[in-house]
């Protein structure tokens, strides 16, 4: 059994062992003609119920055959062109070379005595990102496993400096298209149930800075905490951008922490044409960048950056086996002293590699094409009607819903878009996400894949519309 530890006498297993791995993954790649199989949960769970994990197979080669079987056959697909779902986007080569270094080498970036240059790469990412934001000299962070941690830290650094420690007083002010992720921190940081104040949006999505001085103020008024403003900077359906520098006025006014939600939106960072839309970021305390949304990068590789190192403070427990008290004094540079986790991946080398190929623009360009496709998207949907769209894109979502000519009932309208997009997603041809605005369903096209043209958007629509069809006339045959 020891033949399967990585060391210096199966270097050359690993190699190979890796190569065959990568020529299945790039063969699969290389032939992929839809984004998924359609494979239902009830064919594929029993392929994986039949197999016996104490019966192992020994052989790398008969390995990668089962796993074609029970996963690489049947995956979802990102890097297909009408994958148009979720905020999941291919990803760059050079990010996945250094994914396949990082785990390699296993280095562990919660103390320097594992890592070493591992943690030096990390903080120069870091100060870069913090740079690009604006957040001035003082500021730091730290790598997270996705948007999510990354918002629960911020908020976790924005309760412990708020002014009161009665945790039933502190409110969090976030558009009502927020992600649920500040609601799930609010829970998680014990706050009370109401602590969420949720803010309407105006016809682009974004928040109304004249609701949101409004709840401050009533919040004052009622004697408790306004402890954190969370803007964000590319919603997760409309990809909209709250107003930055007016929400940091009301911020500064009533002494409220600013935290900028820019899990999607961060790609604007590296944009060479539209870098402008988040203009006032560079006023929050704390911002949430997702690298692997808007930054072409694989899963997972997030970062919460905040403008005053010390607040990371609230964030940090000594430990005598680990990260002992005296090493602070030592300067020896534990990053588990910022962050929330303890073992934990080297996730930054993937964007150290990508940079360093590619460069800040090459990836900005990339994220650029298709906040432009985007606007085309947007046009073929504006003048089509079958569709309905929502908003003009500020990134790189569509939110849209087939409405057929000859049917008003809205009820009858959600079940066919809902029916689309289940029948869309079974036929495998293209992947859409939904969502809902107000009571009604709608459709969403997330878009970050380049390769992607508007002639696979008009194809799509055309899927769409065929499916909603379909649905409405067995309906209507059923009712007659
Ligand atoms: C605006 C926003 N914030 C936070 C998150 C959560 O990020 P993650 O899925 O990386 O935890 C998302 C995810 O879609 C998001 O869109």
């Amino acid at each position: 059994m020891r033949s399967h530890l990585l060391n210096d006498t199966t270097a050359e297993q690993y190699r190979r062992s890796v190569t065959e791995g990568v020529e299945r993954v790039a063969a699969k790649i290389a032939a992929t003609d839809r984004p998924f199989t359609g494979v239902s949960v009830d064919a594929l769970a029993p392929r994986i119920d039949a197999i016996d994990l104490d019966e192992p197979l020994h052989d790398t080669t008969a390995v990668l055959d089962e796993l074609e079987e029970v996963y690489l056959r049947d995956a979802v697909y990102f890097h297909h062109p009408r994958y148009l779902a979720h905020l999941n986007c291919p990803v760059v080569i050079p990010a996945v070379l250094g994914e396949a270094v990082l785990s390699a080498v296993n280095s562990s970036l919660d103390t320097w005595d594992q890592s070493a240059g591992g943690t030096l790469i990390e903080r120069k990412l870091i100060d870069w990102t913090t740079a690009r934001i604006g957040l001035g000299p003082a500021a730091d962070g730290v790598f997270t496993s996705g948007g999510t941690q990354s918002n629960l830290q911020a908020l976790l650094l924005a309760r412990e400096e708020a002014k009161t420690e009665n945790l039933a007083e502190l409110r969090i002010f976030a558009s009502e298209v927020s992600h649920f992720s500040v609601k799930k921190s609010a829970k998680l940081l014990g706050l009370g149930p109401d602590a969420v104040v949720s803010v309407p949006v105006d016809n682009n999505k974004r928040m109304q800075t004249v609701a949101l001085a409004h709840e401050l103020e009533r919040c004052k008024e009622a004697g408790l905490t306004p402890m954190a403003v969370v803007a964000t900077a590319g919603t997760t359906d409309f990809g909209s951008i709250d107003p930055l520098p007016e929400i940091a006025e009301l911020c500064m006014r009533y002494g409220t922490w600013m935290h900028v939600d820019a899990a999607y939106g961060c790609g604007l960072l590296a944009s060479v044409k539209y870098r402008d839309r988040i203009d006032g970021i560079e006023r929050a305390d704390s911002v949430t960048v997702d690298y692997h949304k808007s930054f072409f990068q694989p899963v997972s590789s997030s970062a919460v950056l905040v403008r005053d190192a010390a607040t990371l403070r609230h964030a940090t427990y000594h430990a005598e086996y680990l990260n002992p008290r005296r090493m602070v004094q030592e300067r020896i540079p534990n990053q588990v002293d910022k962050s929330l986790q303890t073992t934990r991946r080297f996730d930054a080398l993937k964007l150290w590699m990508t940079l360093r190929t590619m460069g800040a623009d090459g990836i900005g360009q990339l994220f650029d094409e298709v906040c432009d496709l985007t606007v085309e998207g947007w046009h073929l949907l504006a003048a089509d009607p079958r569709f309905d769209v929502v908003v003009q894109p500020s990134l790189s979502t569509l939110v849209f819903r087939y409405i057929p000519a000859a049917v008003t009932d809205p009820a009858e309208i959600d079940r066919a878009n809902l029916y689309a997009r289940k029948a869309l997603f079974a036929s495998g041809d293209a992947v859409v996400a939904g969502t809902k605005v107000g009571a009604r369903h709608y459709l969403k096209f997330t878009l970050l894949n380049p390769e992607t043209t508007t002639d696979d958007i008009a194809a799509v629509l055309d899927l769409i519309a065929g499916h909603a069809e379909q649905y409405l006339g067995e309906s209507l045959d059923h009712a007659s």
